[in-house]
């Protein structure tokens, strides 16, 4: 019997069930959240049973929105690396530091997360396309799960969206449409295309309530990992401010279900030159105002406008006690640098959690006897010439084992 009992209208609570295919909320266009019978998970089953079952997203499905486990589309998502990094901790200032690293999901980035649960939907709601617009990794992912399901997949993204995403995106054989403009600009042309009913695609965007309930899992694996007693703090790079929301939503179930005793304050980075959470977050407001877009090296996060997740992220941000914070493209440079350190490859607007957590030691709003986890979105790989810019390919070539030797010996100190 699933838990999943249907969806709640976040604007005017409108119910809808658990069956119909929906996007925003049909009576006020509003988000729509996802409802679980958490008494009864609570009731039927241990969280320690979950914790027992094999690794990835999916050991949580009693907690996402499907209804045929058949329909699953999955690449080996989630339960991606902690990394207790205590070099990095000491750079940050704070006592203990973990790292998770969702670039080591299947294509790369923290969307696998999401669009393994709208593939599934798609395929239980027997939809031959899915599509999705992008600033590149949500594309990535859209076109390797639609061709793991056997379905094709369109993705429109930005002119200037890095080589190696829509390389990916090709690759799994999308069809990419590039658009000229900024994301919200896109964003906005692909939610009136999407709405007209001119296609019959299954939309992997921002509006889709079922993909959100991916990045919840964020939640559930941190608090296992640690043994259901959660950290202090959860820092994530925004975007959209779909993660900080879903991962305050998971921690809000878990205590719900009595698994938990506290929550993380969570606590969302983005680039000070595209910052609109992080302004209307001090300023106070209910929703998030546009920004006029200025360039970041942080290209995934270059959102200006996040639309109806703007409210949905302050609000998380302040239920949760936590905070938003703006870095500059140099701090996010030599947080990529401190992460390579440890041994990870990480595209810029991955690294900015690091870098928004050392500023906010630095400002005095994080405490240094913190225990965090910064959570990094995305591979080195994704962004390459960003990081290939900062390397140097020596020149010469040895001919023969004599100039290998003479070249080794000249390193010997
Ligand atoms: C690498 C990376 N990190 C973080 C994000 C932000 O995600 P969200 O839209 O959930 O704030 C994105 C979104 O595109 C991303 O590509
Ligand atoms: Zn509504």
């Amino acid at each position: 019997m699933p838990y999943f009992k249907g969806f709640a209208c976040f604007g005017c609570r409108a119910a809808y069930r658990p069956d119909q295919d929906l996007l925003l909320c049909p009576a006020c266009g509003q988000l729509l959240d996802a409802q679980y019978d958490l008494e009864g998970i609570r009731r039927d089953l241990d969280r320690d049973r979950f914790a027992t079952r094999p690794v990835g997203v999916w050991r949580w499905a009693e907690l996402l929105p499907v209804l045929d486990p058949a329909a699953i589309v999955t690449l080996g998502e989630g339960d991606t690396p902690m990394l207790r990094c205590d070099r990095l901790a000491r750079h940050v200032g704070v006592r203990e530091l973990w790292v998770k690293s969702d670039a080591s999901n299947p294509t790369g980035s923290l969307k696998d997360r999401s669009i393994t649960v709208s593939a599934t939907k798609a395929r239980e709601f027997g939809y031959q396309v899915l599509s999705c617009d992008s600033t590149g990794n949500k594309a990535s992912s859209v076109a390797a799960y639609a061709a793991r399901a056997g379905l094709r997949s369109v993705v429109f993204c930005p002119e200037d969206t890095p080589t190696p995403k829509v390389t990916q995106a090709l690759f799994f054989g999308a069809t990419l449409i590039r658009v000229r403009g900024h994301y919200a600009e896109i964003n906005a042309m692909y939610r009136k295309l999407i709405h007209s009913g001119a296609v019959h695609w299954y939309d992997c965007g921002t509006d889709n309530p079922f993909r959100y309930e991916g990045k919840k899992t964020y939640a559930y694996e941190i608090a296992r990992h640690f043994d259901w007693q959660v950290p202090d703090r959860v820092v994530h790079p925004a975007n959209g401010g779909m993660s900080i929301v879903k991962t305050w939503k998971g921690f809000s179930e878990m205590r719900a279900m009595g698994w938990t005793s506290h929550s993380p304050r969570m606590t969302a980075v983005q680039a000070a030159a595209c910052d609109p959470i992080v302004r209307s977050f001090h300023a106070g407001t209910a929703e998030v105002a546009p920004i006029q877009k200025r360039p970041t090296i942080a290209g995934a996060l270059a959102g200006t406008d996040p639309g109806l997740l703007g409210a949905r992220t302050l609000v998380a941000l302040r239920e949760s006690g936590g905070d938003a914070i703006g870095v500059d493209d140099s701090e996010t440079v030599e947080a990529m640098t401190r992460l390579a350190e440890e041994g990870l490859f990480i595209e810029p607007s991955g690294a900015v959690a690091i870098a928004g957590l050392r500023r906010m030691v630095a400002e005095g709003r994080a405490s240094p006897d913190e225990r965090v986890v910064c959570v990094v979105t995305g591979s080195g790989f994704k962004d390459f010439d960003r990081i290939a810019e900062r390397v140097t390919i020596p020149e010469g070539v040895v001919k023969d084992y004599d100039e290998l030797l003479g070249a080794a010996r000249a390193l010997q100190v």
